[in-house]
């Protein structure tokens, strides 16, 4: 069921990605961090690019050699994408989907890239949408993902806390915006569900980069 807080979030997200349709250009991609992955994925794999935003990851990876697929909840974000494949005459396949419930089948992808994906859900959200990713990676599949470090937010004005550590934006640009802070989210659990770390570091700027293994055990809840 659709909550009210899913259709601010989406509004949010629409109206971020509308503004891109009037410009030209992409953003850079995440070329640095996705070098964490390319050692895992075979050449010409399959990357699944969940929450793909307007598609500078997708249109990337598939220019260094992957298939590249990009996912998003916006339809304006696929709109922009599905534009820059055009400009960009680049190959890569965009579609409005969910990542909480994915049109893929089991084992579809040897790859997932979610950047800053996992940290726009719900704890709800967040469960089901690790639990997509673990279906639709193949048995040693590679789901690198980001989150962001939201503990200064601890102290503004502008924001809702929830019980499940959901943050929400009540004022301003990023009204509607959903934010959870990476240690707020259980990250710690997942070895214990099916998921092998091989690598776990903090950017920069204090985001999260988990890189993780899907093993072939069946996932525990
Ligand atoms: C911070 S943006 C990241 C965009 C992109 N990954 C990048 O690095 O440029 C988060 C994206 O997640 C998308 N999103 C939020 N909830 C989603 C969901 N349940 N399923 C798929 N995409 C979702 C938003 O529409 C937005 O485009």
């Amino acid at each position: 069921m659709k909550t009210e807080s899913d259709t601010n979030s989406r509004q949010y997200w629409d109206r971020t990605w509308a503004r891109f349709l009037k410009h030209q250009g992409m953003i850079a991609p995440a070329a640095k961090l996705i070098q964490h992955m390319i050692p895992h994925v075979p050449r010409g794999g399959w990357i699944l690019d969940l929450g793909c935003g307007e598609g500078r990851n997708t249109i990337y990876m598939s220019r260094i050699g992957f298939q590249g697929v990009g996912l998003d909840l916006s339809p304006k974000a696929i709109k922009v994408l599905a534009n820059n494949l055009f400009e960009e005459e680049a190959r890569g396949v965009c579609m409005v989907g969910d990542a909480r419930a994915l049109p893929f089948a089991v084992g579809a992808f040897d790859g997932i890239l979610a950047h800053h994906l996992f940290d726009h859900l719900d704890a709800k959200g967040f469960s089901l949408a690790i639990g997509e990713a673990f279906r639709v990676l193949k048995p040693g599949g590679i789901l690198l993902l980001t989150m962001g470090n939201f503990a200064a937010l601890r102290a503004d004005k502008k924001v809702v806390f929830r019980d499940d550590g959901s943050i929400v934006f009540t004022e301003g640009a990023n009204k509607g915006m959903l934010v959870r802070h990476f240690e707020d989210v259980g990250l710690e659990n997942l070895p214990g569900q099916g998921w092998q770390v091989q690598k776990d570091e903090l950017a920069p700027r204090g985001s999260k980069i988990l890189l993780l293994k899907r093993t072939g055990a069946a996932r525990a809840a």
